[in-house]
């Protein structure tokens, strides 16, 4: 790889594509295909969710290549906000870092409450059962409102979060090869599943593959596939973190891109294989529950009882190292924004003996702990989904607005066909957004005022400090 001559030209160019790929599907794997699909078949696409899951990777696809151009031409380490303040201008890149907590922080809450499930299905199966007061939240999502569920508190998904929190903060990083272990561990509960699934699916509870429309938009029928798209694309989320080593691939325009599609298609290949397994083994309807996989393994019969305690405890090893990264990542660009004065200077302090950014690791996890103990995971996953979808789209445009303003920058990886790629990636993920529905674009509307009276109010202190 050439010397780009930036901060990062130390790294060295040791990740090959086989690399590349593992790290992207240990990041990917996580509690999208253990948790949101059973309620994506039940509530809006039924057998064919399979599909959604196809249309989401398609999105990914297009918006990871752009992804990859910025990450290998940037200078900093934020990021998306990075790139599009860059790009964009800081008002932009505050809006796009301000959605990527959505993508991190509300991603690692998420997570969690997969994994309360899938704690709950463990204990469960060794005869062990959990108070449910607390271990589910106390409200749930009913036609795009919360309402009040009785229960009190998610109790253990605020509990991973909290000793995630810490691993983080003393610096508990994956090495390459306990990621290979997760993910081992992950694709090997997966295929387990599939397999032993395959003797066991019903083909007629795959009909209708489509099931009818109900007269509302994304209940069932196209709008149904296309709506699930918007809320499965959670489970894609994480292939960013091969884009952000395109310094560190040996050969980044080839490797990459075969990074980043590479484990999209393992991903997706596993992904479309569990939903079918998961829609052939269980009629659609009942799989909205905190844990689907574990409920279809326990339709397979007695005679498969035996793998359900080990599908549980391989789910929550590989959905407790997706909260690890996510909860690393977060600080990074809290970090970042710290550097450009748009955050206090407390977010970029740094731990004297662990040298990681303590401060904010430890705000990021108190509220990613209090939303897993109050939130159900729908709600969750569509918040995460629609944060994510607008930063992606902010990607794209990023790097139009870029190979213009700055055609002669170094990019070690090059998007092909501009602005053919972009441009779909911005329809794509655009569209996405407005099939989650009026209530989820309410809250990202919402979502996104705060953060720009915040934006507003930091540059008007930082021009009366005279540091603008
Ligand atoms: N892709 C990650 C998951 O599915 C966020 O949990």
């Amino acid at each position: 790889m050439k010397d780009s001559g930036d901060h990062r030209s130390g790294l060295l160019p040791a990740l090959g594509p086989v690399q590349l790929v593992l790290l992207g599907v240990g990041c990917i794997i996580g509690a999208g295909i253990f948790v949101i699909t059973g309620s994506a078949a039940a509530d809006y696409a039924g057998p064919a969710v399979s599909l959604s899951f196809l249309l989401a990777a398609f999105a990914c696809a297009c918006a990871g290549l752009c992804y990859s151009e910025l990450a290998a031409t940037s200078k900093e380490s934020g990021g998306a906000y990075s790139y599009t303040r860059d790009a964009l201008g800081p008002r932009i890149g505050w809006l796009v870092g301000w959605n990527l907590i959505m993508e991190y922080l509300v991603a690692a809450s998420f997570v969690a409450v997969g994994w309360s499930g899938y704690l709950s299905a463990l204990c469960d199966s060794v005869g062990l059962s959990l108070p449910k007061a607390f271990t589910s939240a106390p409200f749930k999502l009913t036609n795009g409102h919360l309402e009040a569920t009785g229960a009190i508190i998610n109790l253990p998904a605020a509990l991973i979060i909290g000793l995630a929190t810490l691993c983080a903060v003393i610096g508990v990083k994956r090495s390459s090869a306990a990621n290979m272990v997760v993910v081992l561990i992950k694709v090997t509960v997966i295929l387990v599943v599939i397999a032993v699934g395959a003797f066991h699916v019903n083909p007629a509870l795959w009909t209708p593959f489509i099931p009818e429309n109900t007269g509302t938009f994304g209940q069932y029928g196209i709008s149904g596939v296309m709506k699930a798209a918007g809320v499965v694309f959670i489970a894609y989320i994480g292939f960013d973190a091969v884009a952000t080593t395109a310094l560190e691939a040996r050969k980044p325009q080839r490797d990459v891109p075969i990074g980043i599609l590479g484990s999209l298609a393992v991903c997706t290949v596993l992904y479309i294989a569990m939903s079918l397994v998961l829609t052939g083994t269980v009629p659609y309807t009942q799989l909205s529950v905190p844990s689907p996989v574990a409920l279809a393994v326990a339709n397979m019969g007695e005679g498969v009882s035996w793998i359900l305690p080990l599908v549980s405890l391989g789910a929550i090893a590989g959905l407790t190292s997706v909260i690890l990264v996510l909860l690393v990542a977060q600080p990074r660009v809290f970090f970042a924004m710290a550097q450009h004065r748009i955050l206090p200077s407390l977010f970029a302090k740094v731990h004297p003996t662990y040298r990681t950014p303590h401060i904010s690791t430890i705000i990021t996890g108190a509220i990613a702990a209090a939303l897993a103990a109050l939130f159900p995971i729908d709600f969750l996953a569509e918040l995460v989904s629609s944060g994510t979808l607008l930063a992606f789209m902010m990607v794209s445009v990023s790097v139009i607005v870029l190979r213009r303003t700055r055609p002669d920058a170094p990019r070690p990886f090059r998007v092909p066909l501009v602005p053919l790629i972009p441009i779909v990636s911005i329809l794509v993920c655009g569209y996405l957004i407005s099939v989650l529905g009026e209530h989820a674009y309410l809250r990202l509307g919402i979502w996104l005022a705060i953060g720009l009276v915040i934006y507003e109010l930091r540059k008007k202190h930082a021009v009366a400090a005279g540091i603008a």
